[in-house]
């Protein structure tokens, strides 16, 4: 603002206006982005849900305000020298201090002795979170070009959404169909690799129940940014219920109905080839390509988590072309009329 004013009270020439206009510029350019810090982000990491996640932030805190104490003082010994040792007409040259044993063990000192403070806690957070406690729920994570596939040891097998009990720890075994992806879930853990032909562990826990945004945080393809998915938390007896009735194989629609015809569809079009519903279809071989769609309307969204599970307008969409919707997907346009959209659409809504 001080500029502003400076401006403002000096008289106006072309070349001032332009400055003006250029500042005013400048300050209405910045200012979405500096307001855009201010809202409600799903992938905060400054809001930890969780121990883990607690843990990693509590360590972040006192390693951001070291460094911003050091960029304070590297910042003003910069400007300092720029301004007082800036090219004179009457210039003698300054004294060197090159070769000056006591300045440089100091200055080699000092940043080892501050690398060794933060290295301490970092290893001792690193090593706590490697291992999850021995009474936590452990649940396979199977990355895909572009979605995360959940598989529980009861035999139940989902996507995208990962549902998970409150206050009770979680240990994922990770491992990728494909490509090498990773699982951020920000307000509850921090990021590790999904790696193909390899498991790599995670451990987790959600304090209270609710759902956590969670994002592929390694670029993996053409919709990588579109490889969202969310964990949600429910409280623990709500987590056995749910548990239960996912074990159920998939409704039967009653015979006649427009969902009866949906289930015609899936099995005539194609959709076969690559998505499992319980006691309908299943794909042989061991990993289906495509997201299980025993317990779909379960689930509040799909596609990556792009898009919503009770909207028509999404399923609608994903339905009539799916690569338009995820660049690169997998799952082809199959070509359905639009009779056999509503009539998909009428079945997958049924499959609770
Ligand atoms: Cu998967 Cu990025």
């Amino acid at each position: 603002m001080m500029h502003l004013a400076a401006y403002s009270a000096a008289k106006p020439s072309g070349g001032n206006i332009r400055a003006r206009r250029r500042i005013r510029y400048a300050f209405v350019g910045t200012l979405p982005l500096a307001l855009a810090a201010c809202a409600e982000a799903p992938l905060d990491t400054t809001r930890p849900a969780g121990p883990a996640a607690q843990r990693i932030f509590d360590l972040s805190v006192p390693v951001f305000a070291i460094a911003a104490v050091i960029f304070i003082l590297v910042e003003a010994a910069i400007v300092y020298a720029a301004l007082k040792f800036r090219d004179r007409d009457d210039d003698a040259e300054p004294k060197q201090i090159h070769g000056n044993n006591r300045l440089e063990v100091l200055w080699t000192i000092i940043p080892a002795l501050i690398l060794v403070g933060i290295a301490v806690p970092t290893v001792g957070a690193i090593v706590d979170l490697t291992s999850a406690p021995a009474d936590a729920v452990e649940i396979d994570v199977i990355g895909h070009q572009w979605w995360f596939e959940f598989s529980y040891p009861e035999g139940v097998t989902t996507a995208n959404v990962l549902v998970v009990p409150a206050g009770t720890p979680i240990e994922l075994n990770m491992t990728s169909k494909d490509v090498v992806h990773s699982f951020w879930v920000p307000r509850l853990a921090g990021k590790r690799d999904v790696i193909p032909g390899q498991y790599t562990s995670l451990y987790f826990e959600a304090d209270e129940p609710g759902a956590y945004w969670g994002q592929c945080a390694e670029f993996c393809g053409l919709s990588h940014a579109k490889m969202s998915f969310r964990v949600q938390a429910l409280p623990p007896a709500e987590y056995t219920a749910w548990l239960q009735d996912q074990q159920r194989p998939a409704v039967e629609p009653p015979a006649g109905s427009l969902e009866a015809e949906g289930r015609d569809v899936f099995l005539s079009r194609g959709c076969i080839a690559c998505h499992n519903i319980r006691g309908v279809s299943e794909v042989a071989g061991e990993v289906p390509g495509a997201p299980d769609l025993t317990h779909f309307a379960s689930r509040s969204v799909f596609a990556g988590a792009l898009l919503s599970v009770d909207s028509d307008d999404d399923l609608r969409d994903w339905l009539a072309n799916p690569p338009a919707v995820k660049s690169g997907s997998f799952m082809p346009n199959l070509g359905l009329s639009p009779d056999d959209i509503a009539a998909l659409i009428a079945y997958l809504r049924s499959l609770e």
